[in-house]
C-alpha cells in the first residue's frame, strides 16, 4: 500500500489518496474469499466493531438504514444457530456470527411492495461492506444465505415483521481457498441493451486494474514533483 504525503496543497493530495485507494480497494475486492474453515481464535472487539461500522455506512433506500445486527458469539448459541443453517456446523468455529436483520415493514411503509426488494438490497450492501472491511483487517468471513429463517427468528427472538437477510461468519481463517473462477468483464457487460456487445472488447475492457494503476502512478509522480518543488529534495 502506498503512503501519502503529509502536506496540504489544495485538493491535489486528496486526489492522489483517492486514486491510490481505488486501486487498493479493487485489490481488496479481488482478493476476498469466502472462508470455509475457521480458526477458533479470539477477535478483538476493535476489529469486530470496525466491521459493524462498515456495514452501518452502507447505502440504503432513502437512507432508511432499516437494519439491525445481532452478534452471536456464545458457543452454545452458535451451535443452536448452526442447527438452522442446513448443517453448516463448521461456522461455529468462527469467532462470531453476525445476523443481519432487515426491518422490512419499515421499508414497506414508505415504498409499498417495493420495500421488500429494497430491504434485500440494503442488507446485501451492508453484508458486502462488512466482508470487505473484515478482509482489510486480516479477518476471514463467509456470507451465509442458506438458513431456516423461522428457526433463526425464533432462536433470536426476532419479531414477525423483521426478516433475516444474511448471516456473516467472522473470524480468523484456517485456510484460504483458491479463488473460484469469475466470468471475464466482457462476458458480463452489454452496451446500451441486452446482449449488445462491442466489436473489440479487449480494447475497452481489458484489465481495469492496470488502467487505475497507471492513473495512480501518474498522480504519484506529479505529487512527487510538487514535493520536490517545496522541499528541494529528490
Ligand atoms: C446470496 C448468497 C448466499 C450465500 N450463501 C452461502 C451459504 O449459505 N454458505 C456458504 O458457505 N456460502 C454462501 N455464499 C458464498 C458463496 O458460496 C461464495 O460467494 C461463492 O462461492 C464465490 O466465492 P467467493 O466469495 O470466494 O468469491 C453465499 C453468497 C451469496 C451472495
Amino acid at each position: 500500500m502506498e503512503s501519502y504525503f503529509k502536506i496540504e496543497i489544495g485538493n491535489y493530495i486528496y486526489k492522489k489518496i483517492i486514486l491510490s485507494s481505488m486501486q487498493d480497494l479493487l485489490d481488496l475486492i479481488i482478493s476476498r474469499r469466502t472462508i470455509t474453515s475457521f480458526d477458533p481464535k479470539f477477535v478483538s472487539w476493535e476489529k469486530i466493531s470496525r466491521v459493524l461500522d462498515a456495514g452501518r455506512h452502507a447505502p440504503s433506500c432513502g437512507n432508511l438504514q432499516n437494519w439491525k445486527f445481532i452478534l452471536v458469539y456464545d458457543s452454545g448459541q452458535k451451535q443452536k444457530l448452526a442447527d438452522a443453517l442446513h448443517e453448516q456446523y463448521e461456522v461455529t468455529a468462527a469467532w462470531t456470527l453476525v445476523v443481519i436483520c432487515g426491518e422490512t415493514a419499515k421499508a414497506e411503509r414508505y415504498y409499498g411492495e417495493r420495500g421488500k426488494t429494497y430491504t434485500i438490497q440494503n442488507c446485501a450492501a451492508v453484508a458486502e461492506n462488512m466482508l470487505l472491511e473484515a478482509h482489510s483487517l486480516g479477518l476471514g468471513s463467509r456470507w451465509i444465505g442458506a438458513f431456516d429463517e423461522g428457526a433463526v427468528k425464533s432462536l433470536l427472538g426476532v419479531p414477525e415483521d423483521v426478516s433475516i437477510q444474511v448471516i456473516i461468519a467472522l473470524g480468523y481463517a484456517k485456510d484460504i481457498p483458491e479463488k473460484p473462477p469469475k466470468f471475464p468483464l466482457e462476458v458480463v457487460t452489454y452496451f446500451g441493451g441486452w446482449r449488445r456487445k462491442i466489436r473489440d472488447p479487449s480494447k475497452y475492457m481489458n484489465d481495469i486494474a492496470s488502467i487505475l494503476a497507471r492513473k495512480a502512478q501518474a498522480v504519484h509522480a506529479a505529487a512527487q514533483q510538487v514535493v520536490q518543488g517545496i522541499t528541494g529534495k529528490k
